[in-house]
């Protein structure tokens, strides 16, 4: 049966950033799809969501397989009958530290199959049912290092460099179809991956990457989320093939 309400679907929402976007589509009034590789976060999410007063679903899934980014738009679409938005947020930060000559080929492949195949193959499946609903919006999740360099983070920073490139061509091959493709473009955002990164308390690494922010602080996920959701909105309605950055100011400089 087609739902009453959009529909949206969210990778790795069950965590930082992507937990922040199901919550806030949620509370917009979206039924919610959501995936991830771990299950351990996903029914106290459902739970919000519900009492949100939407329907949730989660599916378990790689995004990093092509094979499993089709199960999930096939399910939602059994499910709901539609699909109104797309947020490829999975993501993974690789090995950090690494400079180029001491990369090695599993961190590159790994980085490149979650981060830019994710996204490839996430899209590949979503815009047949978007087109299928009538039109919509993906927003995929890029970062300052798809704008900028960042010493030590050669896989990362490429790959965010491809997801821009994956956005834009997807932006103009989908602009007719009343399907728009837009990034976002985080500094630092207060989530597991940041805490991976520099630690969690208080120490040189985590300041020194405060101060790469003119606004002097890190992002919060919630910060994110509300520009993916204005991206997928009728506000956003002339928007296409741009990648935003909301990053307190660190690529302006
Ligand atoms: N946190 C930041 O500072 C920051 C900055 C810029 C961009 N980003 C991007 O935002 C996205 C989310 O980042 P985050 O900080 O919330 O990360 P996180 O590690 O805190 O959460 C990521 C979530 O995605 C899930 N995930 C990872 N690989 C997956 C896969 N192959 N298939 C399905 N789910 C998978 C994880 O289990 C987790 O729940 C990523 O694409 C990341 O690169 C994050």
């Amino acid at each position: 049966m087609k739902s009453n309400h959009p529909v949206v679907l969210v990778t790795g929402g069950a965590s930082g950033i992507g937990r922040a976007v199901v919550l806030a589509f949620a509370r917009a009034g979206y039924a919610v799809g959501f995936t991830d590789i771990k299950s351990a976060n996903a029914e106290s999410l459902l739970n919000e969501i519900k009492n949100l007063g939407v329907e949730g679903l989660f599916i378990l899934a790689n995004h990093a397989q092509e094979s499993d980014n089709q199960r999930v738009v096939d399910e939602l679409m059994k499910k709901w009958g539609r699909l109104d938005a797309a947020v490829n947020n999975a993501g993974t930060e690789g090995q950090p530290g690494l400079l180029i000559e001491n990369q090695t080929a599993a961190n590159f492949k790994n980085t490149f199959s979650v981060n830019v195949e994710g996204v490839l193959w996430g899209m590949k499946y979503q815009i047949p049912a978007l087109q299928k609903s009538g039109g919509g919006a993906i927003v995929n999740l890029s970062s300052v290092a798809g704008h900028v360099g960042i010493a030590g983070m050669a896989a990362y920073v490429a790959s965010k460099h491809a997801v821009e490139g994956l956005t834009k061509v997807a932006a103009l091959e989908n602009a007719a179809k009343n399907i728009r493709v837009n990034a976002v473009a985080p500094g630092a955002i207060q989530t597991d991956m940041i805490d991976r990164f520099v630690g969690k308390g208080d120490s040189a690494e985590r300041q020194g990457l405060i101060s790469q922010h003119p606004i002097g602080r890190l992002g919060q996920a919630v910060e994110v989320a509300e520009t993916v959701l204005f991206l997928c909105s009728k506000s956003a309605s002339f928007i296409t093939g741009q990648s935003l950055p909301i990053d307190g100011g660190w690529t302006t400089g």
